[in-house]
This record gives C-alpha cells, structure tokens and sequence, in this order.
C-alpha cells in the first residue's frame, strides 16, 4: 500500500493541540506524502502582527495588517536535519518562534480575518495540486480541499490535550503553567468554532478519531487503515 498506492489529499481538522501534526507528519513520512502544518502558517502571520506592533495588548490593528499583508511571505523549506518542511516568514526559519505561547495566545483573532486566510488558503490549494499531500488545520477538509479523499477530524479531552502540550513546552524549557495552557486551548477552540470565517466544524464526510486514549502509534496504524480503504 505504501509504495504503489495512487497518491490522495489526507485532510485533517481538529481541535487545538490534539496532535493533529505529529499524526500528519508521522502519516506522510510512511506514505511518502509531503505533510503540511497549516496552522504554523497562520502563526507566522501573526509573528509578524507582534514583531511589527500590529497587534498590542492583545488588539489587532486591522487596517495595518490588511495594509501589510502583501509584505507577509510565508513559505515552507525542507530542512535536511529534522528532515521536516519548516515554515520561513520573510527569509527567516521561524519554526521555533511560532511556537512560544505569545504566538498560541494571538493567533486565533488573526486566523479570523476574511484577508488572511483568503492569502493562505490559496497558498496551501497550490501545495496540494499534485496530491500526496497530508495537511493538518482547521479547515482543510471544509474549505481548503472539499474533495479531499480522505478527511479525518481529530479530538481528544481537553485535559490530556493540556498535559501534553504542557509537557511539550516544558520541556523545551519555556516557563508555563498547566491551568494557562489548559485555558487557552480550550479559548481557542471556542474562537475556532464560533467565528464567522471559516469556522471549526467537522466535513460531514470527515471520519472522527478520538485519541484521548490512543499512543501514536495506533493512531498512526488507525489513519493507516483509513487510507488503505481509498
Ligand atoms: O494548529 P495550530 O494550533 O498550530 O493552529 C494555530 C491557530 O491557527 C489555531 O488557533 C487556529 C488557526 N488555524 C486556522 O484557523 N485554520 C487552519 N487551517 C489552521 C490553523
């Protein structure tokens, strides 16, 4: 199935921090599939919006953030070390970056303005011309590709998801707390599924996986059997 199969659009959506990358990636590596993180996208879009004071105290300046946005050049590049597409934001590897908690606490007003994600999701339409793709976001399997093969829409109980995340952040030595974790994941999930734009909500054709109580590997075995049905 690995080698010869004929080569799909793996869409997967789902709540914040359920492990919808680590899955994707792990799923591509094995089908030889490029993978793409398309929530780093719009994380580096809102890196820009703090590094540029577009956004203060928590407030978008929308009229500069329109005004900037053909300034903003995201693009992934493949880096031969962790043998992984990083995502680069006006010639700079901002892989690390995006992930600092600062980014997790903004990005979610920046992901509902109608002009970002106008600019992004023709970017990742683009990647997925030639299929044999797996892209994780939020809107993959609704908006970006509708005709998806195979859409897969991630959850998992929001107290695993914060410990995970937790462990994920402490680890890299950044100094967090559980319940501030726990609070913005379960915040952002709420902005995700009540905006206007493009809200979080599961493709009716969309299978659900529920890893609350899954390693990675049987989700990676789980996503594995969906694609062998196609
Ligand atoms: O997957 P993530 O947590 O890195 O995504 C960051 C934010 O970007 C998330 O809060 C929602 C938004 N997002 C989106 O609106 N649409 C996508 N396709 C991917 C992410």
């Amino acid at each position: 199935m690995t080698e010869n199969h004929h080569k799909i659009i793996i869409a997967i959506d789902g709540h914040s921090s359920c492990g919808k990358s680590t899955v994707a990636k792990e799923v591509a590596k094995k089908l030889n599939y490029i993978f793409i993180d398309s929530g780093a996208m719009y994380r580096a879009v809102t890196l820009y919006c703090l590094r540029n004071k577009i956004i203060e105290n928590g407030i978008i300046n929308f009229p500069r953030l329109e005004e900037d946005l053909d300034k903003i050049k995201v693009c992934f590049k493949f880096n031969p070390e962790s043998q992984h597409n990083d995502i680069w934001l006006n010639g700079e590897n901002v892989e690390n970056e995006i992930r600092l908690l600062e980014v997790s606490q903004n990005v979610s007003p920046v992901a509902a303005v109608g002009a970002v994600r106008h600019l992004l999701v023709a970017l990742q339409q683009e990647m997925g011309k030639s299929k044999g793709i797996v892209m994780d976001g939020r809107d993959i399997g609704t908006v970006v590709f509708p005709d998806a093969e195979l859409k897969i829409f991630m959850t998992a109980n929001p107290d695993v998801r914060a410990k995970r995340r937790f462990d994920e952040l402490t680890a890299k030595g950044e100094s967090v707390s559980y319940e501030e974790i726990r609070a913005n994941i379960i915040e952002r999930d709420r902005y995700d599924e009540t905006r206007e734009e493009s809200p979080l909500r599961k493709a009716d054709d969309a299978i659900v996986l529920d890893n609350s109580d899954m390693t990675r590997e049987e989700q990676l075995i789980w996503v594995l059997s969906q694609v062998a049905k196609n």
